[in-house]
């Protein structure tokens, strides 16, 4: 109610900053955007927790390789990894077999099992520098950087002829209230699955049918729903309210 209240003097008063509606929260510096520690077992088992850092990985790697072909959750700490399936060559054993990457020999351990979110920061600014920019996040347009092909993913490592089924269906969502009519988001299907599965967001996280998704506001959206799933903590965040609301402006 008081969000309803909120939201009509705003429009009364003109006053496009919707920014103040909500809470955000603090961004990590660009160079750990993306990064975390993975903590299920490794405490109770005498081990650091492991780092794995995001922007890394996916200069190499599309999203679906891990998170579809690979079977990581999207979510840290949910996926039952153990040193026994990465020994048996799944989860990160798929790359981290001595011949893609590092292997699981003793003086590799302390690579993954170190604690440090940090891992691995000294190379980013370096990369960055050569990298299109963004405002928020890693500061770097992941979307251009894969477009102009600045940065060429692997989209499979089971499949050699692998490629997306083409579906470029552009949508506009519309909000839900006719006072935040100019609230409205795009999403284009195109650029998403160069990076994901369509099975990576139907029918879990979106219903298949336009408008078929209900609840969708921004505050769900800050809770880690919808576009929130990926737009929280590894694709570009929430801050950066104009690449979804282009008739929004910018959030200073
Ligand atoms: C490529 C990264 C990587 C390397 C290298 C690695 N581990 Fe792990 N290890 C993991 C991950 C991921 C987990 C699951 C972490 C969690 O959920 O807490 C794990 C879990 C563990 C566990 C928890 C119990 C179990 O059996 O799964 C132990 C103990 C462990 N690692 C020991 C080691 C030792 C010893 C080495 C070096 C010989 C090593 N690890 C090298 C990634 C790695
Ligand atoms: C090399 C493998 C790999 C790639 C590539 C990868 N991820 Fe992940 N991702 C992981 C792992 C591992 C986790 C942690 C899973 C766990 O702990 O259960 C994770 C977790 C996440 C999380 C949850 C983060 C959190 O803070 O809770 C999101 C969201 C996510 N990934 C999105 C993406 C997106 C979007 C892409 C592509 C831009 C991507 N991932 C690419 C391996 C990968
Ligand atoms: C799809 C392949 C793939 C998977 C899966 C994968 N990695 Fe990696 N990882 C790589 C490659 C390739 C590199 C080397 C990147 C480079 O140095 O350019 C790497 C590098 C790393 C590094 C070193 C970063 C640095 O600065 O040297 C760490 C730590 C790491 N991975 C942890 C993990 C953990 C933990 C997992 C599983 C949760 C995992 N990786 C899963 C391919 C993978
Ligand atoms: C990753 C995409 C994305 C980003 C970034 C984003 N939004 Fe949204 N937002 C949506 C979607 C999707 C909806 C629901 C459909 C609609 O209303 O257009 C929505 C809804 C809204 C609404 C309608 C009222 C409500 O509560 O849902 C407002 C106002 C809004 N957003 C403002 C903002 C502002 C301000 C920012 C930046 C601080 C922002 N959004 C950032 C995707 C996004
Ligand atoms: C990043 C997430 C994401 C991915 C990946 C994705 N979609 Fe969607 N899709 C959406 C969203 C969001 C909607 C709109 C849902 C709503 O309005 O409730 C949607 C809607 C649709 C619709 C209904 C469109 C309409 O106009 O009614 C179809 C069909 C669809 N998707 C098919 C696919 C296919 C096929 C793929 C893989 C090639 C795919 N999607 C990949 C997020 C995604
Ligand atoms: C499953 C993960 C995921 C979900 C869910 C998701 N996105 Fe994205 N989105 C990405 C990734 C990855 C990119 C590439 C850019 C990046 O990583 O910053 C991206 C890029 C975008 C772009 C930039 C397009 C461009 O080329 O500039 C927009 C706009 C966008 N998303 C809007 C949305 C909206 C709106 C929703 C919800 C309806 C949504 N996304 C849901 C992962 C996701």
């Amino acid at each position: 109610m008081q969000s309803i209240v909120l939201l009509f003097s705003l429009a009364l008063l003109g006053v496009m900053n919707y920014a103040t509606l909500w809470d955000f929260p603090k961004l990590p510096p660009p160079s750990q955007y993306g990064n975390i520690l993975i903590n299920r077992i490794s405490g109770k088992n005498g081990q650091l927790p492991v780092t794995f850092s995001h922007w890394i990985h996916r200069i190499k790697y599309t999203c679906r390789v891990c998170h579809s072909e690979l079977d990581f959750a999207m979510e840290v700490n949910k996926t039952e990894i153990t040193m026994k399936k990465n020994r048996e060559g799944e989860y990160c054993g798929a790359c981290h077999n001595g011949k893609t990457a590092f292997g699981f020999t003793k003086e590799n351990c302390p690579k993954c099992h170190n604690g440090d979110i940090a891992y691995g920061s000294e190379k980013f600014e370096e990369f960055r520098r050569h990298m299109p920019k963004s405002r928020y996040g890693n500061k770097i347009n992941w979307s251009k950087a894969i477009g102009k092909k600045r940065i060429k993913p692997k989209s499979s490592i089971r499949d050699d002829d692998y490629s997306p089924i083409p579906f470029k269906k552009m949508l506009v969502l519309k909000s839900e209230w006719s006072l935040t009519a100019d609230a409205f988001a795009v999403f284009s299907h195109k650029r998403h699955i160069r990076w994901l599965d369509c099975a990576d967001c139907h029918p879990d996280i979106f219903n298949i049918k336009k408008k078929g998704t209900k609840f969708f506001r921004m505050k769900y959206i800050l809770d880690r729903k919808f576009c929130g799933v990926c737009h929280m903590n590894v694709a570009f965040p929430v801050q950066d309210c104009i690449r979804c609301h282009p008739a929004l402006g910018r959030n200073e």
